[in-house]
């Protein structure tokens, strides 16, 4: 016969025999959860604030209690104090620390109107509250040294490309910070969900909310949360707030490989557009000439983890009645992960952006490649008034005379192309050239100097680290 509460669980009054071996490590998640035990401490002493005004401990014992917790802060940042193998959760370890400093008669007494659900539900959000700012800045970070990038290369031309092909010519410095706002909606995607985790569930209890008293509101403001959730149930039971921040980590991930896909190109002998710096590259086993573009390989494969971790949560939690299900210990090691694996990745991702050397004159030359300018005299043939459709079938037959005849666009002879159209007259070469064709591309938006300047300074303004 047990029937009692054994140090490192929280429960065991109803229960004849311990839980198997078997169970006690199914059940076990102090070796990922303990991550959040700073946040555990700070919750209990929201709580113990919330039990002193509402009258379940006097001045003397909430006194005490803050002292005990100060102690158990200390001993858990100074690594002294750790969970043990019959720890269960952070929760049970904790109490287990703090019944070793207070003693059973006032330790115990922390426990009143608060459950591990709404523990839990509140820990993870101020946890993520925390590493939210921290993934921010690391976004800022790189947002800032491509923008230091295209600063770097005004002026320079390379092929802008559609299906893989070349479409028209772009400054370096447009394609470029093409790679940046994505990123800075994604800045703003965390922007808009900080507003829906900073709610506070303390105080919801199991699922019914307290009935001694407690005042939810007291516990939010002490943790820095802006207001309580509305109804104890959800406040438990819901963790969309946890999965939407993998959604944001995981697009993250997936613009990030974008980027490294296109790295990876560059840096391949037949592009040849740019030198991985010696520092973000990695060599071969056998091969002594090879130098591979391993951080934006990694980039590209951490993505598909990001993404595994944020399908696994929202599979854990389709299809859960309400209100707390032990699933949703499951929430904590996908979510973990995205951050640890951010964290890993943008310093080394900035680092070989900001190192990587262009080639700017090989994609100069390639700029005006594929008869990449066949738009820009398709639409000089508009502003001399043909109809587009028509300037579109004229240019056509241009190329393919090109083509034909293995030239370059500005290489058919006036007689030529005069054949071709009578509006094709030799004021057309004016547009033949790869830095009048980015000149003119001057709309809101577009590839030409002074819109490409914009961007960088509005990118400045707002969106480098702080
Ligand atoms: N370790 C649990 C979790 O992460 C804490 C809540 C457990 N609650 C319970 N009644 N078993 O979700």
């Amino acid at each position: 016969m047990e029937n009692e509460t054994k140090p490192g669980s929280l429960w065991g009054g109803r229960f004849e025999s311990s839980a198997a071996d078997t169970v006690a490590a199914l059940s076990k998640s102090t070796h990922f959860d303990w991550r959040l035990a700073e946040y555990d401490i700070a919750g209990s002493r929201a709580h113990l604030k919330a039990l002193f005004s509402a009258g379940y401990l006097n001045n003397d014992e909430a006194e005490r209690l803050k002292k005990v917790l100060d102690q158990l802060l200390e001993r858990v940042q100074a690594g002294s104090f750790a969970p043990k193998e019959q720890d269960e959760d952070v929760h049970s370890a904790l109490e287990r620390g703090l019944i070793e400093i207070a003693g059973a008669e006032l330790g115990g007494k922390l426990r009143a109107g608060r459950s591990r659900n709404d523990q839990i539900a509140t820990l993870i959000r101020s946890y993520l509250k925390d590493e939210a700012e921290v993934i921010d800045q690391l976004v800022r970070e790189l947002i800032e040294v491509i923008s230091n990038r295209a600063q770097e290369h005004l002026g320079s031309a390379m092929p802008g490309r559609t299906h893989m092909q070349n479409a028209q010519p772009v400054l370096l410095s447009h394609h470029l910070l093409a790679h940046t706002w994505p990123l800075v909606r994604d800045l703003e995607r965390l922007r808009d969900w900080r507003v829906r985790v900073d709610v506070s569930p303390y105080g919801a209890g199991a699922l019914a909310g307290t009935s001694l008293g407690l005042d939810p509101i007291l516990v939010a403001t002490e943790l820095g949360f802006s207001s309580t959730t509305q109804n104890s149930i959800d406040g438990t039971a819901s963790r969309d707030v946890v999965a939407e921040f993998n959604f944001i980590m995981s697009l993250i991930g997936i613009n990030l490989s974008r980027f490294a896909e296109e790295i990876i190109i560059w840096a391949t002998t037949e592009f040849g557009y740019i030198k991985l710096d010696d520092a973000y590259s990695t060599g071969s086993s056998i091969m002594p000439q090879k130098k591979n573009p391993d951080v934006a390989e990694l980039a590209r494969g951490k993505s598909g983890r990001l993404i595994g971790n944020l399908t696994g949560l929202l599979a854990t939690m389709k299809g859960l009645p309400l209100a707390y299900n032990r699933d949703l210990q499951e929430d904590k090691e996908p979510v973990f992960d995205s951050i640890d694996t951010l964290k890993l990745l943008l310093p080394a991702f900035s680092g070989m952006v900001a190192t990587m050397k262009f080639d700017v004159d090989r994609m100069e030359r390639q700029a005006s490649a594929g008869f990449s300018l066949a738009t820009d005299v398709a639409e000089w043939l508009v502003k001399q008034r043909v109809p587009f459709r028509e300037a579109h079938e004229i240019t056509g037959k241009l190329v393919s005379y090109c083509e034909k005849n293995s030239l370059g666009l500005h290489e058919v002879p006036d007689s030529e192309m005069a054949k071709i159209s009578k509006f094709l007259t030799p004021e057309v070469r004016d547009v033949m050239s790869v830095s009048g064709s980015i000149k003119s591309r001057n709309g809101a938006g577009a590839t030409s100097l002074p819109r490409v300047l914009e961007q960088i300074s509005e990118l400045r303004k707002s969106w480098v680290r702080k």
